[in-house]
């Protein structure tokens, strides 16, 4: 029997890859619990929906730069993950650079969601930059978050085909919609201990 897995989940916005998490440990399919909430927007949704779910949830406080922590932020953020007491972080629509505080307490403990099949569109709105270079196939990648803009190593790829006619938001809804069923998994194999990392790649063992 392994101990139930403690998850802090980091979020910038709506929150249903988070949503889709917490889902996932109260039906048992994560051996685990959210623990912690954090965000760097004070009015995000990602904290509300922790709150309804009675899961402590904050704001980490206002930053001076827009894609990256100032070190002494991160480091505040590393500490009330710590107090937590989590065993896994999840960036789930984490929209900042991670840097050196958190990547050295939690290494090889970060796993980040990503709206495109890696290495192909990293950094903002993937969908759109698929659907704008005329790709017929994009994609979810769940990955372990290094200090480059979301080049860790892949746990977990699903393809979503484009469809003739799509749009930004309907492409992004059918990416959700897999995101939120491939996060969870990775999550679940990495609280059963399944996830090897050899260098770049992630072996998923039985
Ligand atoms: C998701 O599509 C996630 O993959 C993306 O932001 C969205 C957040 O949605 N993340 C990135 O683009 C990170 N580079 P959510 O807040 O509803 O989970």
């Amino acid at each position: 029997m392994t101990t139930p897995l403690r998850i802090g989940v980091l979020g910038s916005g709506n929150g249903s890859n988070c949503e889709a998490i917490m889902e996932a440990c109260d039906r048992g399919v994560i051996p685990g619990a959210v623990t912690v909430v954090l965000s760097d927007h004070a009015d995000a949704f990602i904290l509300e929906r922790a709150r309804h779910r009675g899961i402590p949830a904050a704001f980490i406080g206002q930053s001076q730069f827009k894609t990256k922590l100032e070190p002494e932020l991160e480091q505040h953020l590393v500490r009330l993950l710590q107090e937590a007491q989590v065993g896994l972080v999840a960036l789930a629509g984490y929209m900042r650079v991670v840097k050196r505080p958190l990547l050295h307490a939690f290494a090889g403990r970060i796993i980040n969601v990503h709206p495109s099949l890696l290495p192909s569109f990293p950094g903002l709105k993937s969908w759109e930059q698929a659907l704008n270079h005329g790709v017929k196939v994009t994609g979810v990648t769940v990955h372990f978050v290094n200090e480059g803009v979301d080049t860790g190593p892949i746990i977990l790829q699903e393809a979503v085909p484009i469809l003739p006619g799509d749009t930004a938001e309907s492409l992004h809804q059918r990416i959700h919609a897999v995101e939120h069923r491939l996060f969870p998994e990775a999550i679940r194999l990495f609280a059963a201990n399944r996830l090897r990392i050899s260098g770049r790649r992630v072996d998923v063992t039985s």
